[in-house]
């Protein structure tokens, strides 16, 4: 079978690697052609682990094809998946222009039956909203319409699109449900479950599950909050509570809120979502609202530990939205470092591998070549993003060269009785 991809970023060039690594014959289109010639010479766009190994074998296989020519690419394709970006508009809601643009050019150049599959995320009602579409600017060929939404992680995306908890296709077309089925036959070898649904509860499951998601975060950000009063230890609580099957141990880790590409639009677009049904969504607002605060609760936690923080240095490891990703998307970083900024701090900054995508947003920051250039001469240190490298720092030299030994760890990486022992000051998130 021979599929295109329309939308090469995270979820569309990850999803057509997949596909081509499963033998399908793949063909990633984009509008951005700089994008596109860049993949061509074997360079990623993304951080993404493991990512151009798969794309190198993939593409020396011929089974893996970049191209903006998105006419050809539809002209031999069953299959066409729309991966583009669907970002928030002012008001929370999403932003289908790039969907329907996708949409209406695949239409355009339809020469035969033709399956479209929708791997953004997309709002209730965006399926059959495309089908109107599609028959607007294609009267002479039949399609089908299939939702099929993406529970990928960045930095895990390879193998949580290889080995899913879970397929989720929403449709209402036999003939589309059954070419689905068939392209994703390679997963029935690990026994991977595949939800069939209407298009509708497809496309809300995938808000569901990110809402619902993010609902754990701001609830044991809150239980965090809860402890830094009572003067209690959060990860007891986690652990106490996260044994509880019904419960489940995951989600459970505190830290300065939710950020990245999906959880802060995906909570918002739901919220529109209910809205426009008539229907509301209580504890998702909630939800939204304690992720917004507990920002500001991190640029407190500083504060109280440094004092007034003007005219202070303030050491930042971390910057991406979480860990083994560049994403700067809506990460905590850029919120906490702009309020510090605003206070009159001065910021240096590390991180492995997001430096550059957060010079775009945070162009005052000075930014260091590793985490000892980071902390010299800074009057607190503040852990951010767990990457794994930080997690055991020479913290004895890093205390020698920092002009005064405090700590924040916005990620609890570090122990805080051990912290103690080797002379800082410091603070965690709910311990
Ligand atoms: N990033 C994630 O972890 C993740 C996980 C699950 C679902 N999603 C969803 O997947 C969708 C895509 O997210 P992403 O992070 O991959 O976005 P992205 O911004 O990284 O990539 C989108 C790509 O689409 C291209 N594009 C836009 N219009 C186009 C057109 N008309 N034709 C061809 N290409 C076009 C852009 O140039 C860009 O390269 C979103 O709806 C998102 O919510 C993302």
């Amino acid at each position: 079978m021979h599929i295109a991809v329309i939308g090469t970023g995270y979820v569309g060039l990850v999803t057509g690697t997949c596909f081509a690594e499963f033998g399908t014959s793949v063909t990633c289109v984009d509008v951005d052609a700089d994008k596109i010639e860049r993949l061509k010479r074997g360079e990623m766009p993304i951080y993404e682990p493991g990512l151009d190994q798969l794309v190198a074998k993939n593409t020396q296989a011929g089974r893996l094809h970049f191209t903006t020519d998105i006419k050809a690419a539809v002209e031999q394709s069953l299959v066409i998946f729309l991966a583009v970006g669907t970002p928030p508009r002012e008001d929370g809601s999403a932003d289908l222009s790039y969907i329907e643009g996708a949409a209406r050019d695949v239409a355009r150049h339809m020469n035969g039956y033709k399956v479209f599959v929708t791997k953004s995320t997309v709002p209730v009602g965006t399926g059959e909203r495309l089908r109107r579409l599609v028959r607007e600017h294609q009267t002479q060929f039949d399609f089908g319409i299939v939702s099929n939404p993406e529970f990928l992680r960045e930095g895990a995306a390879i193998d949580d699109f290889m080995r899913p908890n879970r397929v989720v296709i929403g449709s209402r077309d036999e003939a589309a449900i059954a070419i689905m089925r068939d392209l994703y036959r390679p997963l029935y070898l690990i026994e991977t479950p595949v939800v069939i649904t209407s298009l509708e509860a497809a496309e809300l499951t995938k808000y569901a599950a990110n809402a619902f998601l993010a609902t754990k975060i701001s609830f044991i950000n809150e239980i965090a909050n809860l402890c830094d009063r009572i003067g209690c230890d959060v990860h007891d609580v986690a652990r106490g509570i996260g044994m509880d099957n019904r419960i489940g141990r995951y989600f459970l880790h505190p830290g300065p809120g939710y950020g990245g590409s999906c959880f802060p639009k995906d909570t918002t677009a739901l919220l529109s979502v209910a809205k426009e049904y008539g229907g509301e969504a209580r504890i998702v607002e909630a939800v939204v609202e304690v992720n917004r605060l507990q920002r500001e609760r991190m640029v407190e936690k500083i504060e109280r530990l440094v004092g007034e923080v003007k005219g202070k240095t303030i050491a930042v490891l971390g910057l991406s939205f979480k860990p083994e990703t560049d994403d700067m998307r809506e990460a905590p970083s850029v919120d906490i470092v702009k309020a510090l900024l605003e206070r009159g701090a001065r910021v240096k900054a590390y991180d492995p591998v997001a430096a550059e995508q957060a010079r775009r947003v945070l162009p005052e920051v000075e930014y260091a070549e590793d985490e000892f250039g980071a902390v010299e001469g800074a009057d607190a240190l503040v852990f951010m993003t767990e990457w794994n490298q930080f997690r055991a720092l020479d913290m004895q030299r890093v205390k020698e060269l920092m002009r005064a030994p405090k700590v924040a760890d916005l990620r609890n990486i570090y122990e805080p009785e051990r912290m103690r022992k080797l002379g800082f000051d410091y603070t965690g998130v709910g311990r």
